[in-house]
């Protein structure tokens, strides 16, 4: 935990230290490191009740409705797939992730109460009430299917790493403001979810190294221009957006990187057109991964479990994972936005043209991939972003 506050601001516009975001922070009064709050959050998360019969009863009427429009998965809405009990519960948890501690976990639905592509609907009728719109992957779908792709003969690392069993770094995942992920099963062993809050490591870096808060809040950091979403222009990695007057203390810091794109990784060299990290800024990313790991929790999700986590204030990271033939690794991934200016934190400027190559188009020329397909060949943009 961090104690001694930075004593000046340690980069122009930022904060000396940032408090906890956290709703049970702030109802306790607390005002301590914000670490130390989101790991007594995780735990109390662990401890929420499961959803109920009648709620899961709620979602089977909310399914059966929606079948019998006719529609298609990217038209669901509140009024289309109605929860009406459930959606009280939803709007809390929406209000944690934006203006909270960051993190949920919608724990008691079964990984095979439907069938695949039905587990899909209800998936994302869960996400459209915590976003408005979902984002595009790859080249235009709706979710993402993230497992070892086992019958490729490309080796681990020359696969994107949704499509490995490699550990990642943390990172978070372009310019969306919502991660939506709905573990389907877990690998024999490993692949552990953990999570780190971005103020915290900012405190951190605050209290013992404000020169790497200005490293990163220089906008020297080349990222490769082969990972789409990307504006190609070098850019800073932390950024602190929002502040309404002079010391109001209302902003909010964001950091957001991957590491991939700024050093490479061993088969996939960045491409030598973009400028190499200095030995300065790989220090600096060296520090954000130490701090993650000190501060990481381990967000506890079991097969059908729907978690939701903040993109601007959290960073995420995965261990290595091994499957067996019984236990096969399998993640959903849903990236969503709200269109409502309000519930929506403040966004650099330089996040708006991967911001909207993700969101620009309506939900409805989504491409519906509600189940997996075996991946074999992959493209050098998946191989360097697609974390
Ligand atoms: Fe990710």
């Amino acid at each position: 935990m961090a104690t001694a506050a930075a004593l000046h601001p340690p980069s122009d516009g930022f904060k000396a230290t940032l408090t906890p975001i956290s709703r049970f922070a702030q109802e306790q009064g607390r005002n301590d490191d914000p670490s130390a709050v989101l790991l007594e959050e995780a735990e109390r998360l662990k401890r929420e009740p499961p959803l109920v019969d009648e709620e899961l009863l709620e979602i089977d009427n909310a399914l059966k409705h929606f079948h019998g429009l006719g529609l298609w998965g990217g038209e669901i809405n509140g009024g289309n797939f109605p929860l009406p009990t459930l959606s009280k519960k939803l709007v809390m948890l929406k209000q944690d992730v934006l203006s909270g501690r960051g993190f949920v976990n919608i724990r008691g639905l079964e990984a095979d109460r439907y069938s695949p592509e039905d587990t899909s609907l209800v998936f994302v009728g869960i996400c459209k009430s915590m976003g408005t719109r979902i984002g595009r992957q790859d080249e235009g779908y709706a979710l993402g299917h993230i497992r070892e792709a086992n019958r490729s003969e490309t080796s681990q690392d020359h696969r994107p790493f949704r499509d490995s069993n490699l550990a990642l770094t943390y990172h978070t995942d372009g310019y969306c403001p919502i991660l939506g992920m709905q573990m389907r099963a877990e690998a024999a062993e490993g692949g552990d979810h953990l999570l780190a809050s971005s103020w915290a490591i900012y405190n951190e870096l605050a209290t013992t190294r404000p020169d790497i808060i200005r490293l990163l809040a220089t906008p020297n950091w080349y990222f490769d221009p082969r990972g789409i979403h990307d504006d190609p222009r070098p850019r800073s990695i932390i950024f602190y957006e929002g502040e309404t007057q002079q010391g109001a203390g209302d902003g909010k810091l964001i950091i957001n990187f991957i590491r991939y794109l700024l050093t490479g990784r061993p088969g996939v060299p960045k491409l030598a057109a973009s400028p190499d990290c200095t030995s300065q800024q790989i220090e600096a990313l060296d520090a954000i991964e130490a701090f993650s790991r000190k501060h990481s929790l381990k967000l506890d999700v079991r097969p059908g479990d729907i978690a939701f986590v903040n993109n601007w204030s959290m960073l995420h990271s995965r261990t290595a994972f091994r499957d067996d033939e019984e236990h096969v690794r399998y993640l959903v991934r849903i990236w969503l936005k709200n269109d409502n200016p309000v519930l929506e934190w403040p966004m650099p400027a330089v996040f708006r043209m991967g911001h909207l190559k993700i969101f620009d188009e309506d939900d409805h020329t989504l491409k519906w991939n509600v189940t997996p397909q075996p991946r074999l060949a992959f493209k050098i943009y998946q191989m360097l972003a697609q974390a």
